[in-house]
Order: structure tokens, then C-alpha cells, then sequence
């Protein structure tokens, strides 16, 4: 990992915690947060009804910043049920996650919906987490990286390589996400360098910024052994950052 960026750690809440559930999450780890380095970012993402109370709460840690899981890309209007992205920033996120797999296995998402999504994240001010990642069917057919290079240049596309220097890219294979199945962190490195390497062909500046970050099955025992991998700037954790505690192990193994 390159000294000058800060490690990002990511806790993704999915579906779960009630408000008092969540309260007490994000307490225990601003009482453990001695424990962390300061130089990694802490991203609790969170379930829109627990946003404000949970970045409010955050507001006395300089290390902890607070993600949405999903947005809509217009800025307001008549499309109930939608949250924008400047909603979201209102509510106190810094960050928002864009294009997770299983949003783009339950709920139809797109290259196309994930770009605009990523658009209004990045006009709004907030970060995105940007998600890509392959399916075991395509990892098994070797095409990996084309899959890789489909998503990430149709972003590049869309809103030009200059907008991947505040991004995250979260490189998250599908056929790893919740089944406790891991990548091994050779095989995750050399994804993630391809990844790096795509974007540097376009802008080394750039390339040398960006955060990318490891997701799939992740959890206090392998954490060390992937996050000490070259290209792997962070980490975002699903089931097992479920419980404070856990979740500091993990911290504590990014360094
Ligand atoms: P997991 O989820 O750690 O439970 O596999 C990762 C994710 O949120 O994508």
C-alpha cells in the first residue's frame, strides 16, 4: 500500500440494525478507536434511516466517515421512494456506494444506471464507492479483466479519468460476496494491479490516487494477508463488520 493515501476501511451494514442496534455499533468503535491507526478511514455504510443519527454520532472522530449504500441519480422530483444524492449528503454522508452486486443482481442495475448514479454522487460532492467485479462464470471463462476493463472504462467514458482520483473502486468478485469464499490475495493483486494499470494508461496521477479497495468474504483472519498486497488499499467488509468488535479486528490488521 503507498504511504501517501489513507487506508480505507469499509463496513457495509447492508440490510441489518435497528436504530439502537446502530448506536451501539458506532459507539464501541469511537471507544476503541485508540486502538486503530489514524491513518486509515473508517466507513461505516449504513441504512438510510440510521444516516443521521449514525453520522452525528460520528462527529467527534476525525477518522470516521459515513457511507449511503445506494442512491438515485436525478436531484429530486416525482419518483417516490428514491433518496438523491444531495438528500444524502444532507443527512451527513461523506461517501456513497455505487453499484454493488447485489444491486446489480436484485434490483437491475446497469454499466448505464451505475454511471449516472456515479455522476450524481460525484456533482453532489459526496465520494463514490465505486463497485466492480466479475462473476464465478466469468472468472471461470477467463475474462476477468475484460470484465473489469467493460466497467471501469465506461465510467472513464462518462466522466473522464480526472474523477477516479477522489473514487474509490471497490474490486469486489461476485462468486466472493457472502458466501465465504475469498479471493486468495495473489489472485486479488493481480486484479487489482490490472485495475490500477487501466487507469494509468489513461493518467499515471490518477492511477497513483485512486483507492482500491478489496470486498468478498473479508474478515479479521485474512484481512493482514490481503490488505499487505501492493495494489490493495483498503478493504470493505459485509457479514463479518457486523459486530464492532469484529469490525476493529479487522481495522487493526490494515496496520
Ligand atoms: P461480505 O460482503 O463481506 O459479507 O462478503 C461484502 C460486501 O458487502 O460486498
Amino acid at each position: 500500500m503507498e504511504s501517501d493515501k489513507k487506508v480505507i476501511v469499509q463496513s457495509n451494514w447492508k440490510m441489518h440494525k435497528t436504530h439502537v442496534e446502530g448506536i451501539d455499533w458506532i459507539e464501541s468503535l469511537i471507544e476503541m478507536e485508540p486502538e486503530i491507526s489514524p491513518e486509515i478511514e473508517l466507513i461505516p455504510c449504513v441504512p438510510l434511516t440510521l444516516l443521521p443519527a449514525i453520522a452525528q454520532a460520528a462527529q467527534s472522530s476525525s477518522q470516521i466517515f459515513i457511507g449511503a449504500q445506494n442512491v438515485y441519480w436525478e436531484t429530486w422530483g416525482a419518483y417516490t421512494g428514491e433518496i438523491s444524492a444531495p438528500m444524502i449528503a444532507d443527512a451527513g454522508a461523506s461517501y456513497c456506494v455505487v453499484g454493488h452486486s447485489e444491486r446489480r443482481k436484485y434490483f437491475g442495475e446497469t454499466d448505464e444506471t451505475v454511471n449516472k448514479k456515479i455522476k450524481a454522487v460525484i456533482e453532489s460532492g459526496l465520494k463514490p464507492i465505486f463497485c466492480i467485479g466479475e462473476t464465478l462464470g466469468e472468472r471461470e471463462q477467463d475474462i476477468t479483466e475484460d470484465v473489469i476493463a467493460r466497467q471501469v472504462d465506461a465510467i472513464i467514458k462518462a466522466e473522464g479519468v480526472a474523477s477516479l482520483a477522489n473514487a474509490v473502486l471497490a474490486y469486489e468478485p461476485v462468486w466472493a460476496i457472502g458466501t465465504g469464499k475469498t479471493a486468495t490475495p495473489e489472485m486479488a493483486q493481480e486484479t487489482h494491479a490490472a485495475i490500477r494499470k487501466l487507469i494509468a494508461d489513461q493518467n499515471a496521477d490518477v492511477a497513483a490516487k485512486v483507492r482500491i479497495q478489496y470486498g468478498g468474504s473479508m474478515n479479521a483472519g485474512n484481512a493482514a494477508d490481503l490488505l499487505a498486497m501492493e495494489d490493495i488499499d483498503g478493504g470493505l467488509i459485509g457479514g463479518a463488520s457486523l459486530k464492532a468488535a469484529d469490525f476493529l479486528a479487522i481495522c487493526q490488521a490494515a496496520g
